[in-house]
């Protein structure tokens, strides 16, 4: 049993579900089969996030660098997301929670930006918790689209130059008025972010697990989360500062 502290949960979580076809591979099916098993551990990563109060949750379903994949692979993880709307935008209306997407949006089939639009739309007015969704993202493209867009603003006088902080610049990311996540998990035992919330992560936890995507359940991600409360974040200070501070907001 995982006891979780409810004054400790991470508001944003980030989610790199990776292992899909290694799974397959040790199940000897398709691929394809292996993503479609994925697809049943987002649903129970949105269902158990929003139980348990998390705020906001990104999961990078598809991104640039995914475009490169065999023509049959990508259609089928198109089919899955429209599947996944078609059947949960009931479902995540129940549950309170919005959907919301980053990445560039425009470059999806329009079969699935339709379907994209209509579930946005109809989920709006939710408050509960918001499911984001990283679609034909990457991160270092959204950093050069932010600073295409800074820079024209300066230009147009908009803006100026030596009034550029990281806060403002934060506004021209996709993720403008959404908070940093505080927690990053990956599965499937590799280590690197993949061109993933490159500036939001400057301050995140990462936490990485061996097991599959497919077989990431509810215990995985509360064991992540436990793991997470277990973490100092310091931000560049030392233990002793951050103490300091702890108490001296308990006073105010
Ligand atoms: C990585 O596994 C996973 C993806 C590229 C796509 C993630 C998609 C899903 C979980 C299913 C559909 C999503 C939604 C939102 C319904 P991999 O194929 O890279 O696995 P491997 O590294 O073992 O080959």
């Amino acid at each position: 049993m995982i006891n979780l502290d409810k004054q400790k949960l991470p508001r944003h979580i980030a989610v790199i579900m990776d292992g899909n076809g290694r799974w397959a591979k040790m199940h000897t099916i398709g691929r394809i089969l292996g993503h479609k098993k994925g697809a049943e551990a987002v649903r129970t990563t949105v269902r158990t996030c929003r139980e348990i109060g998390i705020k906001y949750l990104t999961l990078f379903a598809f991104s640039v660098e995914n475009w490169s994949r065999p023509s049959e692979e990508i259609d089928a993880l198109m089919s899955l997301l429209e599947e996944y709307l078609d059947k949960e935008t009931n479902e995540l209306n129940k549950q309170g929670i919005r959907l919301r997407t980053i990445g560039n949006i425009g470059s999806l089939y329009k079969t699935v930006r339709d379907k994209l639009d209509n579930s946005i739309k109809m989920t709006a007015g939710n408050e509960g918790m918001i499911l984001n969704l990283a679609l034909s993202y990457g991160a270092r493209d959204e950093i050069i689209e932010g600073v295409k867009k800074i820079t024209q603003e300066a230009q147009q006088g908009k803006i100026r130059p030596e009034d550029i902080t990281k806060e403002k610049f934060g506004n021209y990311l996709y993720t403008k008025a959404m908070p940093d996540p505080d927690l990053l998990i990956r599965t499937s035992g590799e280590y690197r972010i993949s061109n993933f919330l490159l500036w939001q992560m400057a301050y995140t936890e990462f936490y990485f697990t061996d097991v599959l995507w497919p077989d990431f359940g509810k215990k995985e991600l509360l064991k992540a989360i436990a793991e997470y409360q277990n973490r100092e974040r310091r931000f560049g200070l030392t233990s002793e500062q951050l103490q300091k501070n702890i108490s001296a907001n308990a006073k105010i």
